[in-house]
């Protein structure tokens, strides 16, 4: 195990990386042998023109903004839900119809690290404290399993949806023994397939791997778009093939409102003969920082909201929307076929982006130092990165209130995308879907309760009403339940029927 003896000494001098030994005298047995192990698994070769690649285009983009580069999306690959409302039962049947031939596949990113949330677990398992206390991989679960029940029902055949879930070395086997803990949820362990993505080491900026102690490496997940390559290393695409799966849902998963294998979604992309297509909200205000689709030079692309001028941010369409408008929610679409070249020819022309970082680092004389401004840069690729190899290239527009509601930070009073916010954004749908079916909520003395919410005692927020996805994928079959009836707040519904709790008691 001696570097020297190894090869692995010269071959870190070969590529500047030697002062990752420089504490290997201090380090004892099991930590000469981890951080043999770490490091012999390494290609600093490729690391190192990552780097470079990463930093170069990084600096070049700084320099340039987008603006005349930039088309808005055609309406012709648009669809909306607000604007085509009369194909959205097509739509729907589409994808219901391709569901129940078991030819879609929903994959979930959760291999990030959730640093803005602060909680040491995967995100997934995070309960936001709805009544039910689910957590967000349950509320997924069950969404799954009510679909398989509605495309079963519908075309009277069993089927299936199987789920990838794409972790990294550090969620792994917590995300694994979390399901296993739970019986999946119901769903059969044999149709989830967890698979890992990859890791980089994070830089310096003049591109020496950081220590993040003295026999350890300063180590991250490679980004979200690092799914292409984990998918081929693990032979996931092959799982895919055997199973029949022709189109695969891609979604994230942090965002409590997601429709998981959004039947409408899907039908709207096979109907358009799509390769790739992307959810997004409408975005209205200029200065949010959300990542719109559009076209630059003509091929399809997610732009930032620092790549452009405020002017273009603020660009108008006749109608008076912004013309700039596709909010990128990390929600995709991709047939097999296309998902297949991505993994098999178009990888290796992603490049990493650069994400400026504060990271902790040991000094020469071994102290660990926590910087308090970036040192360093973490690459990353983008789930979004491949628009540009996409042929037939769609966009799904929704509404937001329905669909999107991320779950980044933890709980402070000015802070967004919130395990509060998140909740609420849960029990407001859920409060509609109860109207929408013909329910009402009254107050202590017998009047209708507002679907706004009124401001009360400063706080504006929704009625406790939750409403198990075992019993309504997404607003449907709830009127035998609710229509005609007035329940005082709070409300759960779920397999046993309605149940309303008692006042504050959540
Ligand atoms: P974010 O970029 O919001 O990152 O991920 P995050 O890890 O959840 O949170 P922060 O930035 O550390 O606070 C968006 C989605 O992409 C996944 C996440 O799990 C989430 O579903 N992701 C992110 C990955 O799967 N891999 C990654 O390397 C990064």
């Amino acid at each position: 195990m001696d570097p020297n003896a190894s090869g692995l000494a010269m071959r870190l001098a070969e590529a500047g990386q030697s002062h990752l030994l420089q504490f290997w005298k201090n380090l004892g047995p099991k930590e000469q042998a981890d951080l043999n192990h770490d490091l012999q698994g390494m290609d600093f070769k490729e690391i190192n023109g990552f780097f470079q690649k990463a930093m170069e285009t990084s600096s070049s983009s700084k320099q340039e903004k987008m603006d005349a580069r930039m088309e808005p999306v055609p309406r012709e690959v648009l669809g909306s839900v607000t604007r085509d409302r009369e194909s959205l039962k097509d739509w729907e049947l589409t994808g219901l119809h391709c569901i129940s031939q078991s030819k879609v596949a929903v994959l979930l990113l959760a291999g990030g690290q959730g640093t803005r949330l602060g909680v040491s677990y995967p995100k997934g398992m995070y309960d936001v404290r709805l009544p039910s206390h689910k957590t967000l991989f349950q509320i997924q679960a069950e969404r799954i399993l009510k679909l398989q029940q509605l495309a079963e029902q519908k075309h009277k055949i069993k089927c299936c949806i199987p789920w990838y879930i794409m972790t990294s070395g550090r969620t792994m086997e917590s995300t694994k023994e979390y399901f296993s803990k739970n019986n999946y949820f119901g769903l059969e362990k044999n149709n989830i397939i967890f698979f890992q993505q990859g890791m980089l080491p994070a830089m310096d900026y003049s591109g020496k791997i950081i220590l993040e102690s003295t026999g350890k490496l300063s180590m991250a997940p490679d980004g979200n778009g690092g799914l292409y390559r984990a998918l081929g290393n693990q032979n996931i695409m092959d799982d895919m093939e055997r199973r029949g799966v022709g189109f695969v849902h891609v979604y994230c998963v942090d965002n409590i409102l997601v429709k998981v294998a959004d039947p409408s979604f899907i039908g709207f992309c096979v109907k358009k003969g799509a390769d790739c297509g992307a959810k997004v909200v409408e975005k209205n205000n200029p200065t949010e920082a959300v990542g719109v689709v559009c076209k630059v030079d003509g091929r399809y692309q997610v732009v930032e909201y620092s790549e452009i001028t405020l002017a273009t941010a603020e660009k108008r369409s006749a109608d008076g929307r912004l013309m700039f408008n596709a909010g990128n929610v990390a929600n995709h679409f991709f047939s097999f076929s296309f998902l297949k070249d991505v993994v098999q020819k178009y990888e290796p022309q992603l490049q990493h982006h650069v994400a400026q970082k504060k990271i902790p680092y040991v000094n020469g004389e071994g102290q660990l130092i926590k910087p308090d401004k970036p040192n360093g840069i973490k690459m990353e690729k983008f789930v979004f990165d491949i628009f540009q190899f996409a042929k037939t290239f769609v966009v799904y527009e929704v509404l937001r209130e329905d669909e999107f509601s991320p779950l980044k930070n933890a709980d402070s009073q000015d802070a967004k995308d919130t395990p509060t916010t998140a909740r609420h954004a849960l029990m407001s749908l859920h409060h509609r879907w109860v109207l929408n079916a013909g329910g009402h909520f009254i107050d202590e003395n017998g009047r209708h309760v507002p679907a706004i919410p009124s401001l009360k005692d400063g706080t504006d927020l929704p009625i406790k009403c939750e409403i198990s996805p075992l019993v309504s994928y997404g607003g449907e079959g709830l009127e035998d339940l609710v229509k005609g009836r007035e329940f005082h707040p709070n409300v759960m519904i779920d397999e046993k029927g309605v149940h309303e709790l008692v006042k504050n008691g959540v």
